[in-house]
């Protein structure tokens, strides 16, 4: 079942009823200011931080019922409505709500009044916009109020909703004319307040929640509204809010149009105020200033949507299939820049209170946006490396505003170092800046040790060459990818951290999967090794890389897939002789994409093995069998009742793994139909089962063991959405960045067909035409570049072109 449909010409997702299975959200805001949006005008909005500079007040543990919101209520007689349902509820006679690249638009119809509202947050300044367009449809004179309201959040909202014993004293507003200003904790140390205005006079106003909502009401039954009257109160602690009325009076076929604006201030420490106690609003004012028309407001919004159309057109595919289409050339891209911009801080399913940046969910978001904004690329590298230790490890997470170590987690997973790799080579390879490795980088922040990039990246592969088990496997320290098979923690209680209890350093468990890390990305640190002129650090790497080989084979090698890891008493995990949990994806997907097992036949044997054991029609499973107790000495993975998250959950994250792992043994078809599984354009029909939002894929689907298997949980933010863009567009559809220049070496499904790719790379445009005569599913017979055959698949670079035309046929 569908709640909507994709709109592909607007780049948009409609969706026709507000009771879409959970809300459907979408975010506003590129750089700084944040806005998050359901498709029942509920979400919160930030500026840089999530959890320190909250503006807006939202609240948790309230899934469906997604309060709060940005809301305008329309009092039309004793009819009070709201044009995105929410929160008064009211059954309107039509509703839609378009998601659209960094906007959202909403039309709500009740009693022949339309109301329209367009909202994004423009480039550049720190503001929400809302245009609000009230048109008269019908054939009698209507008088109704509009009234807006925000809930303030008093800026930390980790504090704001648990510290109420001050809470309820501290809050602060001024009004001047149109606008209201939140300025709670300005008058000490806060530099910083908010203001929402309109362009328009307006007849009252409210700042004090308790008058508007009267006690005991929800914004749902707000008194004041229903009253018809706000009281124009000057709010004094307690709860801060910002409502505007607006009486709006409309002919027959009249429409009107008003721009709103919640916008965020900051002021020098000496130009803080005006006098005592009253804001210096120059700032403001002049954002304000901005935005004061209809005609500002559509300005804007057109430059929202060229910067959009520009970015998105660096990959571009026109294949047979719309769903192929859809997903690379707007949603998936989409994605991988909201999970740059957010990492894993603020969805409907992280807070934006806990975790700040992972160190190897950054550097993996990057492989889907480096293409993008390769200079935000470049920035964020310098940031994530400013984190790591002098011996290679890193902090596991570090907060966006500061910018440094998380110390509540610290170190320890021993796969962090070598994502730095993974990132970093995928910088350089799309950009050939290789100035980026001769940056002087600090570790733990401190200048005073800085020593380049390049001497990052080799104490990130040394920690593993340093940091080697009994089976001269890589330790596995706190954890691996896998956050939730904690070998080494040993936890008995609840509330202890499942990751941080006990110690990462000193016993003896091990990855296989960080095995395989080490060949794949100790290749490509080789690789830049070589291009550094430093062919004897190549050859180093190369031997370490080889060792390493030889143990997965030795050690890592279960007869029909490989090992997952060895615990702290040399046990395996994932392997037939294990009770529960005798396969895991990871192992299979990362020691093939390295190349491991390819020549002898156990990369085949390994895949078969996933499909034979872990695939499901939703998806490929992470674990099987599901583990049905808690075991000690494997940690959290094993808290998960069967089938939900890490204990056999279909990990969206690593599907790709395995569909990037078929096209390395030539199997187009089944890479392909792992993609399909959990693409969320294919499974739109699927909507009621699935549940979250049809155009963005999630953390995790719900297992074959699970009640509600094909159900899918934490939207948005996870990895998933850079490595799915990675296997379609590098490895699916083979445009490959190298060091040299882009490789065309398409792996898909033999029915694909022929397509055509537009992939702007290092500034040079290439147009290419993929042609499939004889149905293959991987191999290139021919490729012809600017009318002349080349050999191999690589084209070398050639900076001189604005345009390079490719013609590539398949065998
Ligand atoms: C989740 C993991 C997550 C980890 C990080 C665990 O509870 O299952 O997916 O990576 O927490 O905090
Ligand atoms: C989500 C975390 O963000 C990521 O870092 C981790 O790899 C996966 N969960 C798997 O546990």
């Amino acid at each position: 079942m569908k709640y909507g449909f994709f709109d592909d010409n607007n780049k948009e997702y409609v969706i026709t009823t507000p009771k879409t299975p959970l809300p459907w959200i979408n975010y506003l805001g590129c750089t700084e200011f944040f806005t998050l949006i359901s498709n029942t005008c509920g979400g919160y909005t930030f500026y840089k931080d999530a959890k320190l500079l909250r503006m807006t007040r939202y609240r948790y543990n309230d899934t469906t019922l997604d309060t709060n919101g940005k809301y305008f209520y329309i009092k039309d007689g004793d009819t009070i409505w709201n044009p995105g349902w929410q929160p008064t509820k009211t059954e309107l006679d039509s509703y839609e709500c378009r998601h659209g690249i960094g906007y959202s638009k909403f039309t709500g119809a009740k009693n022949d009044i339309e109301a329209a509202l367009v909202t994004f947050v423009p480039i550049g300044d720190p503001v929400e916009l809302t245009k609000v367009t009230l048109t008269n449809k019908g054939n009698s004179k209507k008088d109704i109020q509009l009234f807006s309201y925000v809930e303030w959040c008093l800026w930390n909202a980790d504090d704001d909703m648990k510290n109420y014993q001050r809470n309820l004293s501290i809050g602060e507003v001024e009004v001047v004319d149109s606008t209201i200003y939140h300025k709670t904790e300005y008058r000490e140390r806060r530099n910083h307040y908010a203001v929402y205005s309109v362009n328009s006079k307006i007849d009252a106003f409210e700042t004090s929640r308790d008058e508007f909502r009267g006690a005991y009401n929800g914004p749902d039954k707000p008194a004041a509204v229903i009253a018809g009257k706000l009281n124009s109160t000057i709010a004094s602690g307690w709860y801060p809010i910002a409502s505007h009325q607006l009486n709006v009076s409309l002919n027959p076929g009249e429409s009107k149009t008003f721009v709103f604006a919640l916008g965020y201030v900051e002021n020098a420490e000496d130009e803080k105020w005006e006098k005592p106690g009253i804001i210096n609003k120059k700032k403001a004012d002049a954002l304000l200033a901005k935005y004061q028309t209809t005609e500002d407001f559509d300005k804007a919004f057109d430059g929202l949507c060229k910067y959009w159309n520009e970015l998105l057109s660096k990959f571009h595919i026109d294949s047979k299939d719309e769903h192929v289409n859809r997903m690379v050339n707007i949603w998936n891209q989409y994605q991988c820049m909201v999970t740059f911009n957010m990492s894993r801080s603020a969805s409907y399913y992280e807070t934006g209170i806990g975790r700040g940046m992972g160190f190897r969910d950054s550097c993996q978001d990057l492989l889907g946006f480096v293409h993008l904004i390769p200079d935000r690329a470049r920035e964020r590298i310098i940031d994530i490396a400013s984190t790591q230790f002098q011996d290679g490890s890193a902090y596991h997470q570090y907060q966006p505003l500061t910018k440094k170590g998380n110390s509540d987690i610290g170190s320890g997973f021993n796969d962090d170092p070598l994502w730095l790799i993974a990132g970093t080579s995928a910088y350089i390879r799309e950009t050939g800046d290789t100035s980026i490795l001769k940056e002087m980088v600090p570790y733990d922040n401190d200048m005073s040790v800085a020593t380049t990039l390049m001497e990052h990246l080799k104490r990130s592969f040394d920690y593993i060459v340093n940091h080697k088990g009994p089976h001269n496997l890589p330790l596995i320290g706190r954890a691996d990818w896998n956050d939730c098979l904690n070998l080494n923690c040993f936890s008995e209680h609840p509330g202890e951290s499942f990751q941080c209890f006990g110690p990462s350093e000193g016993p003896v468990a091990e990855s296989v999967f960080i095995a395989g890390m080490f060949v794949k990305y100790g290749r490509e640190y080789a690789a830049l090794a070589k291009l550094m002129g430093d062919s004897a650090e190549e050859a180093r790497v190369l031997s370490e890389v080889d060792k390493m080989i030889a143990a997965i084979e030795k050690d890592g090698w279960d007869g029909e897939w490989f090992v997952r890891a060895y615990d702290a008493y040399s046990h395996k995990v994932g392997s037939k002789e294990c009770e529960e949990g005798q396969i895991y994806i990871e192992p299979q997907g990362m020691c093939v994409m390295a190349g491991v097992g390819v020549d002898d036949g156990n990369a085949v044997k390994a895949l078969d093995s996933v499909k034979e054991k872990l695939d499901t029609k939703y998806g490929v499973m992470i674990l099987q069998p599901a583990y049905t107790r808690y075991h000690l000495e494997l940690g959290e993975i094993t808290s998960y009742p069967p089938g939900y998250k890490e204990n056999a959950g279909i990990f969206c994250h690593n599907n790709p793994w395995i569909s990037i792992a078929e096209t390395c043994i030539g199997r187009g078809d089944r890479a392909f139909e792992v993609y399909k599984k959990t693409c969320p354009s294919y499974i739109e029909d699927i909507s009621e089962i699935h549940r979250t939002e049809p155009y963005v894929y999630s953390q995790m689907v719900a297992g074959a063991d699970a009640k509600f298997h094909g159900e899918a949980k934490n939207s948005w933010l996870t990895g998933t959405a850079a490595w799915t863009f990675t296997n379609i567009s590098q490895y699916i559809l083979g445009i490959y960045p190298t060091l040299e220049g882009l490789s065309v070496n398409p792996c898909t499904p033999a029915a694909f067909g022929d397509f055509n790719v537009t992939r702007v790379y290092r500034g040079v445009t290439y147009n290419i035409e993929i042609k499939n005569p004889n149905k293959v599913q991987k191999g290139i017979a021919s490729l012809i570049v600017d009318g002349q055959e080349i050999q191999g698949n690589i084209i070398p670079f050639d900076g001189s072109k604005n345009t390079v035309n490719v013609i590539a046929t398949m065998r």
